[in-house]
């Protein structure tokens, strides 16, 4: 029986079909807008103001289907502008890949409410509201195709990176409604979850005052929380076989499936904990995963000097 309201799997061509990249200067985003370019789509790369300079660096020039546009995804006023324009200059948006991300590295109680927020604004509210503003004109076309690049870290949380596993819960949460809410237009939306990707992207990780300062003291009670998972990490980033590359090829095949799923592990230890999450009971799974932490019989024991004091807010915030 064919399934309702499927997004319609109409054939498009890749020379009639518009897709605006987040976050497209490096990294993943870079990939992807360069496997869209070369199966001859219509692409919108987008980065920060300050990150323009990249793609002319790369020898990225506009032409022949390629635009480049500025687009601080925190700022209201420029998401409103690019989706405006788009819709006039180029006839709207049929594809928005939501890539842009930060990542923070903090245990809990070395975040503050800022920390959060920047992590949500980019990671989380940005993409949503992107979406949102796309959809008129997806719906009007009926017609689209919403992929959010979230994580493994959408499906399972790993201790110091809390804050950004919250942003990619948050997207995955809110992607599971939209996918219901508007599949009746033909418009498809898709969480790819990488896992582990061999490439710098884990080194631009944002520590907060405090992680920083325990991450540098051996005596600071979370020393060890910091040094042996930013160790482990590291090793296995460089060990892994995915690339941006390869994950960009799954976000090109989710473009162009007739009825694309809601979620694409896109590397193998994705696929790994995806399976492992379903198979395993909840406690033997998060057990399993806690014995497996990098030398986590050190972690909580040391020399420790003082007691790691919770900031409330930070100065600015009164200045503000
Ligand atoms: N690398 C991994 O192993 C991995 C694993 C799972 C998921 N992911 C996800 O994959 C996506 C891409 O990450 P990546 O690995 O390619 O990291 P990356 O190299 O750090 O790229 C992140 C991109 O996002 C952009 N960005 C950050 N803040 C922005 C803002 N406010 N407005 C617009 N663009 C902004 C960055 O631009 P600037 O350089 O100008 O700051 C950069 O181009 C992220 O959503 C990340 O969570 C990555």
């Amino acid at each position: 029986m064919p399934p309702l309201h499927p997004p319609r799997g109409r054939h498009r061509k890749p020379a009639d079909t518009t897709v605006l990249v987040t976050g497209a200067s490096t990294g993943l985003g870079l990939a992807i807008g360069r496997a869209l370019i070369a199966r001859g789509y219509r692409v919108v790369l987008t980065a920060r103001p300050e990150s323009m300079h990249r793609f002319a660096d790369l020898g990225i020039r506009e032409g022949q289907g390629v635009f480049l546009r500025a687009l601080d995804v925190r700022d209201p006023d420029h998401r409103l502008r690019i989706i405006t324009e788009l819709e006039v200059d180029l006839g709207g948006i049929d594809v928005l890949v939501n890539n842009a991300g930060i990542s923070y590295r903090t245990v809990i109680e070395h975040a503050t409410e800022r920390d959060l927020q920047d992590q949500l604004l980019v990671n989380f509210q940005a993409p949503m509201e992107l979406a949102r503003l796309s959809l008129a004109g997806m719906r009007a076309r009926r017609w689209g195709r919403i992929i959010h690049v979230s994580s493994v870290g959408g499906m399972m949380a790993m201790p110091t990176m809390g804050l950004y596993s919250a942003s990619k819960h948050a997207l995955e949460g809110a992607s599971e409604a939209l996918w219901y809410e508007v599949r009746p237009w033909g418009i498809g939306v898709t969480l790819v979850e990488p896992g582990f990707i061999n490439s710098d992207g884990f080194q631009k990780v944002r520590y907060t005052p405090l992680a920083q300062q325990a991450e540098a003291d051996q005596r600071d009670p979370y020393h060890a929380h910091y040094r042996y998972m930013a160790d482990f990490i590291g090793a296995v980033m460089r060990r892994v076989q995915a690339t941006p590359q390869s994950v960009a090829n799954k976000v090109v095949r989710v473009i162009e499936h007739p009825d694309p799923p809601l979620r694409v592990p896109a590397t193998l230890d994705a696929s790994l904990f995806f399976w492992l999450r379903r198979m395993l009971p909840r406690w033997v799974y998060h057990r399993v995963l806690y014995w497996g932490l990098p030398s986590v019989r050190k972690w909580g024991r040391g020399p420790f000097s003082r007691p790691a004091l919770p900031e409330t807010g930070p100065k600015e915030d009164a200045e503000d």
